[in-house]
């Protein structure tokens, strides 16, 4: 067994093994990217991840057998599982139990997880740096522990930020410190001059940079997220997951563990262009949603502009109007989320397209509180995918559309972005249902939306209100619809 253990070719089959979990962690993402084959790509990710870890159990009671002072395989074992357990029950009760409106402010206590892991990871390496403290090796060892830490750090708080707005236990809008651009460069450029110093200093005094470098990087990442403001926390969450990535790839480096720097970087580069896409469809250049400051909670932008009256509509009426119609779009967003109204507007499309109602969705593509929510909440609900579009799709179609139901949605479709220079959602891409021949309102009163700006589309001659909880509305729709 021994023999085994210290063979090529048990170091070969895990190296093997390491390949094809990358290679299914690739396929994950590409199966990730469309809704027909997320459940096949999230098979492939778990898979990958069983796979890695049989294959990292493989190593460990191979070094366990082979190395000098290690301590026997079975007391390893019996700690990995036992942490396992734990980890995995706890994150299986929140997969449970969490709302699908909840999600992001979990993905983001997620990240806060890793940039943890990847200190404690610098940390251990450093007091523990094995081969990697011989010759040439140690420079880069140092580098990599200097950088992990660093990273990991900034995400590590980021990332209880980012957790914390989320779940409204902190104020969402932006903390804005004087000179903070020139704070943030200043600890940039210290955190280099301790990078110099860690390097050069072979001496125990070495633990004194990293320690100052730590409590820098901590400040940072709250900072920089304190900084930024509710309307842009979609962006952060996925720059935070981006980070996390890179995080996960360094403590890749400092393990040599050559599957952890694969996935780091998978998850690091994904994590970049999902925040790039959200920006375009913000309109937000990415550096500007970094550099922070944009956003409120509501209060601070609700000016008190005149836009005239508002007219209102009940049930009844849009069940006449919904049957009488050729054409049809509903545009969701957060509110049909909150009020889980997905499964009578699925209810609502069949019962329309029966009557021959050629029935479509729009859908933004930051509609919701995270990437893909109202594609989840549909596919959930059973609506056919082909009949759900992207804004880009459907934005042509609506001067051709009877009827449009905005369905707890609100900044996504407000006209002022497009129209008023001023709006701090101005250049946002919307989708525009204002120009469909009526339009429906569906929310529970005249407040504004995430952005915290007031939607002039309320007040346009084609649009009717229809007050109440979306469920309960198109409850009332599909009995009318008989
Ligand atoms: P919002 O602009 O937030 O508007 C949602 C509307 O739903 C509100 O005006 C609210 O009005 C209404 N509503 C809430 N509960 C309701 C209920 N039970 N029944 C009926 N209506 C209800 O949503 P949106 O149009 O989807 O825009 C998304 C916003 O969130 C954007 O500003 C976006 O930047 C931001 N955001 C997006 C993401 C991502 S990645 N998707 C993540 C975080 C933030 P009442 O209170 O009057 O009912």
């Amino acid at each position: 067994m021994t023999d085994f253990l210290s063979s090529d070719t048990l170091s070969g089959l895990v190296q093997g093994a390491y390949i094809v979990a990358g290679v299914l962690f690739i396929l994950a993402l590409a199966g990730l990217s469309k809704h027909e084959t997320a459940k096949r790509g999230n098979v492939f990710g778990m898979t990958g991840m069983a796979l890695a870890l049989v294959a990292t159990l493989v190593l460990a009671a191979r070094n366990a057998a082979i190395l000098p002072d290690q301590r026997p395989f079975a007391i390893t074992l019996t700690l990995i599982v036992v942490a396992m357990l734990i980890g995995g029950s706890i994150g299986a009760w929140r997969a449970r139990t969490v709302e699908m409106t909840q999600m992001p402010e979990l993905v983001a206590m997620l990240h806060s997880f890793v940039g943890l892991a990847a200190v404690l990871v610098g940390y251990n390496s450093y007091f523990e740096p094995g081969a990697a403290d011989e010759g040439s090796l140690a420079a880069i060892h140092s580098a990599e522990v200097f950088l992990g830490v660093f990273i990991g750090a900034v995400t590590f708080t980021g990332s209880i930020v980012a957790y914390l707005k989320l779940s409204a236990r902190m104020k969402s809008s932006p903390l804005v410190l004087p000179a903070r651009h020139l704070l943030n460069l200043l600890i940039l450029i210290v955190s280099a001059g301790l990078m110099v110093w860690f390097m050069a200093d072979h001496s125990d005094n070495a633990i004194i940079p990293l320690l100052i470098m730590t409590a820098l990087a901590l400040f940072l990442g709250f900072h920089l997220v304190a900084a930024i403001g509710g309307g842009d926390m979609p962006v952060v969450v996925s720059m935070l997951n981006s980070y996390s990535g890179w995080a996960a790839a360094a403590a890749g480096f400092m393990l040599s563990n050559d599957l952890l720097i694969i996935t780091g970087s998978l998850v690091g580069a994904s994590g970049a262009i999902l925040s790039y896409i959200m920006c375009r469809a913000m309109n937000r250049s990415f550096i500007s949603v970094i550099l922070g400051g944009f956003g409120s909670d509501g209060a601070v932008t609700g000016e008190v502009k005149d836009y005239g009256e508002h007219r209102e509509t009940n049930a009844e009426e849009v069940a006449e109007l919904l049957a009488n119609a050729r054409k049809v779009v509903i545009t969701p967003g957060y509110g049909m989320a909150v009020a889980q109204a997905q499964y009578p507007v699925a209810e609502m499309t069949s019962k329309l397209r029966a009557r021959g109602v050629d029935v479509r969705f729009g859908i933004h593509p930051v509609a919701g509180r995270l990437p893909g929510h109202m594609n989840v909440l549909l596919a959930e609900a059973k609506v056919p995918y082909d009949i759900v579009l992207e804004m880009d799709e459907i934005n042509p179609d609506f001067p051709d559309t009877d009827v449009v139901l905005v369905i707890g949605a609100n900044d996504t479709v407000n006209p002022a972005a497009n129209e008023d220079p001023s709006s701090p959602i101005a250049g946002m891409p919307v989708l525009e249902v204002w120009n469909a021949h009526d339009v429906i309102v569906f929310k529970r009163s005249m407040a504004t939306g995430y952005a915290g700006v007031q939607n002039p589309l309320f007040f346009r001659e084609n649009s009717r209100m229809l007050f109440g909880d979306a469920k309960e509305r198109v409850d009332d729709i599909v009995r009318a619809l008989g």
